[in-house]
């Protein structure tokens, strides 16, 4: 139904449905706990703790943060196919990139959502399946986080309120932080390395952000990240935020 002229004028009536207003919180709660779920996992993998901070709560907090996740993420993707505004189906949800609606952006949530998946399958199933196949796939880890960070950024409605904007570079700047951090422990051990990683850290943030502000802040993007000409008449609610 989104994609007929028909649908923008029916949702322009109503205004968006609970479910669009349940994608987008869930979205932002997913966000927020996977750089928590980040986070620990960086903690973790430095062994480090304090007198008021024992490990076993960095690994019991990294455990149940990333199964909440999974919780978040299933109201999200579940939301935004019931919603009729952006016409998503489950294929939409399972094959990346092949969306009518911001095809490239919500791809990538596909594509963070596939690897996070792996890693949490392979976590519950580590005791059959060996340390170095696991870690490998938790490698991936790099790559889902900030994946799941442009998905956000390029396909959300909200990226341009001063509040989305916010945890945008909260959840951004603690992960880069820490990761930072993380690279200097251990320091001058494979220095090079070491080095590199901080380097392109610290590049990667600020291609982010030089990114961020000419595309998804700039007027027109929801056209540039390729919604429907039906969902860009002023009367279609849902994405008013972004103007044409
Ligand atoms: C790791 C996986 C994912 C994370 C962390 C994530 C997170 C987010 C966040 C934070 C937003 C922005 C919400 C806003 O602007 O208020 C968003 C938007 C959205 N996401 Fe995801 N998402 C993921 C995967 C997916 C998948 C697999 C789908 C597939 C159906 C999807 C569908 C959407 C839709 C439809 C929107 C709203 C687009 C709009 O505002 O126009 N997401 N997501």
């Amino acid at each position: 139904m989104a994609g007929s002229p028909t649908a923008s004028l029916v949702l322009a009536a109503i205004g968006p449905t609970p479910f669009w207003y349940a994608t987008r919180g869930s979205g932002y709660a997913a966000l927020l706990l996977l750089s928590a779920v980040v986070v620990l996992g960086l903690l973790m993998s430095a062994r480090w703790h304090s007198p008021t901070w024992p490990r076993f709560l960095t690994q019991s907090l990294h455990r149940n943060l990333s199964l909440l996740t999974v919780v978040f993420l299933t109201i999200h993707v579940a939301a935004s196919i019931i919603d009729p505004f952006a016409g998503l189906t489950v294929k939409d949800a399972v094959i990346p990139f092949a969306a009518g609606y911001r095809p490239l952006w919500l791809g990538l949530g596909v594509v963070g959502l596939e690897l996070f998946a792996a890693i949490v399958i392979t976590s519950l199933l580590r005791h059959r399946l060996g340390w170095r196949a696991w870690q490998v796939v938790h490698l991936l880890s790099y790559v889902a986080w900030p994946v799941a960070v442009l998905h956000t950024i390029g396909t959300g409605t909200d990226t341009r309120q001063a509040w989305a904007l916010l945890l945008d570079v909260a959840c951004v700047g603690v992960v880069a932080v820490t990761l930072v951090w993380r690279l200097g422990v251990g320091w001058p051990k494979q220095a090079g390395l070491r080095a590199t990683g901080m380097v392109a850290s610290l590049a990667s943030v600020i291609a982010l952000a030089a990114w961020t502000a000419s595309g998804p802040l700039q007027p027109g993007w929801a056209r540039t990240a390729g919604t429907p000409a039906n969902l860009l008449s002023p009367t279609a609610t849902p994405a008013a935020n972004q103007s044409p």
